[in-house]
């Protein structure tokens, strides 16, 4: 946030988008050795949605999504300039983001995808704040969506529980710094701890024959979750900290606490530890488990449509997980109206 920023940036409207299939606790315990108990006590979970069949994929719920929160405003979609797919698990390692741009028919945006796993939502939505600063675009539509459902191994009581499939959208426009919106962020990355959380390329075993040429495959997400729990219990409330110092703000400014969804004990633990109390938090993930990138859009369009957040209230949303990559956003939420 440095003096060459000339515009401020508001977020005009949120969707999300839930495949309709549910699994509950009872259900996964018939697939691993599991309980409800055991899921609802060490998580918060009850129940999540998976995105089955072979039709569907993270751009369907993307595109959902999107087009909610267009609606919802009425925006032309020709209007987006830019569009950020904050993705882990996308349909195309070359990027899924232009097929989202294409379904929404958002002819004159740029579209790119974003890898930050549970953190992308937070790095996309700073990612396209910049462009929305300096002038460089007017509107920008960021996407959080994953289908980790995917990418769990079925067999693994330690993850599967976890995870869910989803997608959650905001529509930013740049407007006068007095309207501004998004006070301040705060990111980081520690790579040496990457193994704590990952979906890893498996090279074969043996090479291409005459091009000594090694080809593999990806993994299932492997995660140590003790080591993860620590991290976010830890580094999240310095992170939230460091944000609130910059805007000589203290915790009793805040209104809601808005955290990538990944268990409830990491939430009030968090909360616990900035002495927030437990009615500020956001939290939705008894319903849809860990949706990773979707995690936080979700649950801001949620809170919205329950009419939770009034004008000018203070929301920090902060998103941590793999790379390790952790951040924190700091919000004046605006009630505002598309120009
Ligand atoms: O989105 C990215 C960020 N990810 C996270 O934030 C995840 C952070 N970590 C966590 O949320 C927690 O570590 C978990 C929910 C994943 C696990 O909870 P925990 O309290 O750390 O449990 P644990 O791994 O220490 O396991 C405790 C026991 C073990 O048995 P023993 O060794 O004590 O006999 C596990 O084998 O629970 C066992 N266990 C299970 N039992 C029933 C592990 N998974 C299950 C399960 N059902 N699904």
């Amino acid at each position: 946030m440095k003096s060459f920023i000339s515009q401020g940036v508001q977020i005009l409207a949120t969707g999300s988008a839930v495949p309709s299939v549910s699994l509950n606790n009872d259900q996964i315990s018939k697939i691993v050795e599991t309980s409800d108990d055991w899921i609802f006590t060490r998580t918060g979970i009850k129940e999540r949605r998976l995105l089955t069949g072979n039709q569907q994929s993270v751009i369907d719920l993307a595109t959902v999504a999107s087009a909610r929160a267009l609606d919802k405003i009425s925006m032309n979609p020709a209007q987006l300039d830019l569009i950020i797919l904050a993705t882990s698990s996308p349909n195309d390692l070359f990027g899924s983001a232009s097929q989202v741009q294409f379904e929404i028919g958002a002819i004159n945006a740029v579209a790119f995808d974003l890898t930050a796993a549970c953190s992308g939502f937070v790095l996309g939505l700073v990612t396209a704040v910049q462009y929305l600063r300096t002038g460089s675009y007017s509107n920008a539509l960021v996407i959080g969506a994953d289908v980790l459902s995917k990418w769990v191994n079925w067999s693994d009581r330690t993850t599967c529980i976890l995870f869910g499939d989803a997608a959650g959208a905001v529509i930013l426009q740049s407007c006068s710094t007095i309207d501004n919106s998004i006070l301040d962020f705060q990111l980081n990355t520690d790579g040496n701890y990457s193994n704590y959380l990952s979906i890893q390329y498996q090279i074969d075993d043996y090479p291409h024959p005459l091009l000594n040429l090694y080809q593999g495959s990806f993994k299932f997400i492997s995660m140590n979750g003790k080591e993860v729990y620590k991290f976010a219990v830890s580094q999240v409330p310095l992170s939230i900290l460091k944000c609130l110092n910059n805007l000589n703000m203290s915790v009793n400014d805040i209104d809601w606490l808005l955290l990538h969804q990944a268990n409830e004990r990491i939430l009030k633990a968090v909360a616990e530890k900035l002495s927030i109390s437990d009615n500020k938090i956001i939290a939705n993930l008894g319903k849809y488990g860990n949706t990773s990138a979707a995690s936080i859009p979700l649950a801001l369009d949620e809170a919205l449509a329950n009419n939770k957040i009034a004008n000018n209230d203070i929301i920090v949303i902060a998103g941590f997980g793999a790379g390790l990559t952790w951040g924190t956003i700091i919000i004046r939420w605006k009630s505002s109206q598309l120009k």
